[in-house]
């Protein structure tokens, strides 16, 4: 693996393996960072993390005290039943809780059920008990999409510039439907924020993050400045290839 230095975080570039293992060992450290037994992982959607799930499971890599202290959620939430397969806690239900046996008074989904101003607030009162007043998570995995986004922040979404100092919102994103999504104000309020980029297609988004002009309103990863300190980008080397 090797490094890069990026005014978005510590870039690490590694093969999917190594990228997958390192995400794993940051979560560890952060949970023996953490409160006793009360870390909040907060895991995300899209095809890397079904990827990750997967390699998780057959290679047993998460240990098993992560396993048992965790409070596991999501960054972010299209707004469908649990049941359904663009729902980003309902695939990890699937894929990694279900498997791994994880506790069910430790997985916390959106409240995707209601409407989406009430699941909001109702999931904020959730995340200020479990995490504590003004807190986020104790480690926040992000994606990234073609267009830049991440979590469900995406290009010109209002949220990017106001998001009324809370830390989770709801919002409509046109074409996309309803969101439920962790906000910038969240994301500053996390201890570890790690964003997996995998693959070529990752390429130009990455290089309009990085070295492109400053204007996260349309380039909503560039959010991720505010908190640079506590990024880890894992990205493989075709994701890389225009750092
Ligand atoms: C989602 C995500 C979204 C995702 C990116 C990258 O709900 O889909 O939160 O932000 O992480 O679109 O997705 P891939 O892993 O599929 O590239």
């Amino acid at each position: 693996m090797r490094e890069i230095s990026s005014d978005y975080g510590r870039v690490v570039v590694g093969t999917k393996d190594e990228l997958f293992a390192q995400a794993v060992a940051l979560t560890e450290a952060q949970r023996l960072l953490s409160r006793p037994g009360r870390v909040l992982w907060a895991l995300t959607g899209g095809s890397t993390p079904a990827a990750f799930y997967q390699w998780c499971v057959t290679t047993r890599a998460l240990p098993e005290a992560l396993v048992r202290e965790t409070h596991f959620t999501v960054s972010d939430e299209r707004h469908v039943l649990l049941d359904s397969a663009e729902s980003n806690f309902g695939n990890a239900e699937r894929a990694l809780f279900a498997p791994l046996a994880v506790e069910d008074e430790r997985r916390h989904p959106w409240m995707v059920a209601w409407p989406v101003a009430e699941a909001a607030e109702a999931y904020r009162k959730t995340m200020l008990i479990l995490a504590g007043p003004g807190r986020g998570y104790d480690v926040c995995f992000l994606g990234m999409g073609d267009d830049c986004h991440t979590a469900s922040l995406f290009p010109g979404t209002p949220l990017l510039h106001d998001d009324g100092g809370l830390l989770f919102g709801g919002q409509e994103v046109p074409g996309k439907g309803w969101r439920l999504t962790i906000t910038p104000t969240g994301l500053l309020a996390c201890g570890l924020v790690v964003v997996m980029a995998l693959g070529a297609g990752k390429a130009d988004a990455l290089h309009r993050v990085m070295r492109g002009p400053s204007d996260p309103l349309i380039v909503p990863s560039q959010i991720l400045k505010t908190c640079a300190g506590r990024v880890v980008w894992l990205v493989d080397e075709a994701a890389a290839a225009r750092l």
